[in-house]
């Protein structure tokens, strides 16, 4: 139990006052003393005690009433009270529990009794508190989770309005139609599935990062072997904008402690970003190092529009489609720098991004080298 409890003691009687100290001593209970029900109030409200012990019979404002009114006030209504009686009176105890008390202790008191009913209904309050806090996070959850459904129906309905859409005209035409434009029409079709595909991949990726599921163990692994097959794939994609890629590695192996598909989904999403959003006739550089304290680093350099410093904080966030648009007509959903980082994280490596608005954009990726 925590050993900053505190527990008012509210009653008139010095000598009853005196018995519960000395019950209550060597517990490392921070202890408060009132000895009327207004005193009572006052040092409930300020004080915030995690626990009240109330006599009945006191003059003034008597015990129910201090009840009654610390259980209408907002700042006092979940201290829990118990209550101190010299009558074994029921009549009195229920009327206490009608008035919210949690329990009630008779004089005499029994010194172990008294300790354990304030133990009991100390932890209680404790796991009640934990509760409202874990209760405030689920709504948050509940809410983010709704707001994510909500941006990925969004994103799944234009796509699938353009493939029924070319459907409809296929379905009406198909007899009068040439076989271009039916060949534009399929085109859009299978566009479009592509586009739902790459959403649904994003979305499956990340409902398995973040319920723990993916995959991911780490080996020492050279990443050239990963690095020069996605360069080639991108030189080919990149010439149709005619953006030359430029690559450069000083030494012959680069090993890094990571996991191959992983490290390859990374690298993929950051130089797909780089060429996505470069204008045409622009030149991407890809560099590999090894750094000083043996980690090995990834940098993608772009000639594109840059990103602010404002936008550059919403990066790696779930559906941040931010100003610089796609230069060649390709797909956005988002969700790649926030997979990347979650990724990223996952394997211990870091990933960050130097950018100026209208000066291009660095993204760089480090993970752990061959320390030996
Ligand atoms: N190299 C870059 N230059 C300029 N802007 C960029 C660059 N990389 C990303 N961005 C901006 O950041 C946003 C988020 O990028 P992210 O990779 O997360 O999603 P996306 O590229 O839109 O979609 P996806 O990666 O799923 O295809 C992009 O929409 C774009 O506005
Ligand atoms: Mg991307």
């Amino acid at each position: 139990m925590s050993s900053h409890n505190t527990v008012l003691i509210v009653d008139d009687t010095p000598e009853n006052i005196g018995v519960l100290f000395e019950c209550l001593a060597h517990q490392n209970f921070h202890i408060l003393v009132a000895e009327n029900g207004k005193n009572a109030l006052d040092i409930a409200e300020h004080k915030h005690p995690d626990l009240i012990l109330l006599d009945i019979m006191m003059p003034g404002i008597d015990g129910f009433e201090t009840c009654r009114q610390l259980k209408s006030n907002t700042e006092t209504q979940d201290i829990p009270v118990i209550f101190m009686t010299a009558l074994s009176d029921t009549s009195n105890k229920i009327k206490g529990f009608q008035l919210g008390a949690v329990d009630y202790i008779t004089k005499p008191f029994q010194q172990y009794e008294v300790l354990a009913r304030i133990k009991t209904h100390l932890s209680l309050r404790q796991l009640q508190k934990q509760l409202e806090v874990q209760n405030e996070q689920l709504i948050q959850l509940n809410q983010d989770k709704n707001e994510f459904l909500g941006i990925a129906a969004h994103d799944i309905k234009n796509p699938l309005g353009a493939i029924q859409s070319a459907a409809e005209v296929i379905e009406i035409d198909y007899d009068t139609m040439s076989k271009t434009d039916l060949l534009k029409r399929a085109t859009n079709i299978s566009n479009a599935t592509r586009q739902l595909f790459t959403l649904i991949d994003n979305l499956l990726d990340i409902n398995a990062i973040e319920s723990g599921k993916s995959k991911i163990s780490l080996s020492m692994i050279d990443m050239l072997t990963v690095l020069e097959p996605l360069v080639m794939r991108y030189r080919l994609q990149a010439k149709k904008k005619n953006i030359v890629i430029q690559f450069q590695a000083s030494e012959t192996q680069y090993p890094a402690f990571v996991d191959e598909n992983t490290l390859t989904q990374i690298l993929d999403n950051l130089i797909s970003n780089a060429v996505k959003y470069s204008p045409y006739d622009k030149q991407v550089d890809i560099r590999i190092s090894l750094q000083d304290n043996k980690s090995i680093r990834c940098e993608i350099q772009d000639n594109g529009l840059g990103i602010s410093a404002l936008e550059q904080e919403k990066l790696f966030q779930k559906f941040s489609k931010l100003t610089p648009r796609p230069t060649g007509g390709e797909h956005s959903t988002g969700l790649g720098l926030f997979i990347v980082k979650k990724l990223v994280d996952a394997m211990k490596g870091k990933v960050w991004c130097e950018s100026e608005e209208g000066e291009g954009t660095t993204f760089f990726v480090e993970f752990l080298g061959d320390a030996v």
